[in-house]
């Protein structure tokens, strides 16, 4: 049994992943501010601290050992030198939970733990590159840590998570969309390749390769590993999915695509990025840390919470509604 410290634990990923460390016998203890201390994980142990707060950070963890961290919660890369600095010599594993956002845009695909990050190629990053920038940032941060106070890393690079659970409007936006009876706004041709991993297998991931950071740290340590489900797909092959997940026939909803380049904050009605965003998954092969939901299942089982988590919910989809007119020339109102 290791002694873990989730940084985060109370929304999302952070909440799977802990379970997922209880379920297999660890002692976790989950760091957040509190706000969502009635969301962590039966079983797990509270510190209360605002990372951003040196005091508060140094209260929380004072006198405390861990084998291993387990960084979720994303504050930026001045908290995660903060808690690595008052944790050195105290921890013997780092598992950071970066992103695919890492990655600076290529013609070349897929993403390998290899390609170009952001932080790499530029010295500073735009408002649209920020998080992506900063987490490479954290990521180079966290090893070089590793190696000064010696102890053993790993950052997984997630492309998009999703599942039950997901605090983040995306899959749940589609379904509710395809339950309104669409039209469906997809950008482009509707052929951008996505990938997209339930959370299940991700938590699978995040435990696993934290306890290979501690039982065998010279096949684990120093690596950076994408992380995304068996299967890639195209906006049109995803919004398939979810039509027939939520019981419509697949196809047969009016589609109406537009220019993302066009409409300003197209994420609002397309919540992932306009982009082929995909990555290799050699490295959890060979870790044996493959990951096993294929998209139809992992839908399914997401619509089967979100049809609970949603009702009553009631969405105004004036905006889209507009947006469907301006782009077709027709009014839709009766
Ligand atoms: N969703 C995706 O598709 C995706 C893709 C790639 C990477 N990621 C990464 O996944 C992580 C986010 O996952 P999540 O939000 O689901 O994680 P989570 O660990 O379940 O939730 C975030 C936690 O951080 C705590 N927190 C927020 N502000 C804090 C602060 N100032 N000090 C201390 N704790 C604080 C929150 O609790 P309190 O409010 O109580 O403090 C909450 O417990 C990020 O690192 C993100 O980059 C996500």
């Amino acid at each position: 049994m290791a002694k873990v410290l989730v940084l985060g634990g109370g929304y999302f990923i952070g909440r799977w992943i802990a379970d997922e460390l209880i379920g297999r016998g660890h002692q976790v203890f989950v760091l957040s501010r509190g706000s969502s201390q009635g969301r962590h994980p039966e079983g797990a142990v509270h510190l209360g601290a605002d990372r951003t707060d040196r005091r508060q950070m140094e209260e929380a963890l004072a006198g405390r050992e861990f084998d291993l961290v387990v960084e979720v919660s994303w504050l930026g890369a001045a908290a995660t030198r903060l808690a690595m600095e008052l944790l050195a010599g105290r921890v013997r594993g780092w598992l950071f939970v970066s992103s695919a956002a890492v990655y600076a845009p290529a013609e070349i695909l897929p993403y390998r733990p290899g390609s170009p990050l952001l932080c790499e190629l530029y010295p500073s990053p735009t408002p649209a590159t920020q998080y992506g920038w900063e987490k490479g940032v954290a990521e180079g941060a966290v090893a070089r840590a590793a190696e000064k106070t010696g102890f053993a890393w790993a950052a997984v690079r997630p492309f998009y998570v999703y599942g039950e659970g997901n605090n983040l409007d995306r899959e749940s936006y589609l379904m509710d969309r395809v339950l309104e009876g669409g039209p469906l706004l997809i950008p482009g041709s509707g052929e951008g390749i996505l990938h997209l991993g339930h959370i299940e297998d991700l938590a699978r991931l995040a435990a696993g390769l934290g306890e290979l950071l501690l039982s065998d740290p010279s096949r684990a340590s120093g690596r950076a590993i994408n992380f995304g489900g068996p299967e890639l797909v195209t906006v049109e092959g995803l919004y398939r999915v979810i039509e027939e997940v939520v019981g419509a026939k697949p196809g047969d909803l009016e589609r109406v695509h537009f220019d993302p380049r066009e409409v300003r904050d197209y994420r609002r009605f397309f919540p992932f990025r306009y982009r082929h965003f995909f990555g290799s998954l050699e490295e959890l092969l060979e870790l044996g840390l493959y990951p096993r939901i294929g998209l139809r299942e992992g839908m399914e089982r997401t619509w089967r919470w979100w049809q609970v988590k949603r009702r009553g919910m009631r969405r105004d989809f004036s905006s889209e509604e507009e947006l469907v007119r301006r782009l077709t020339g027709r009014d839709r109102s009766p």
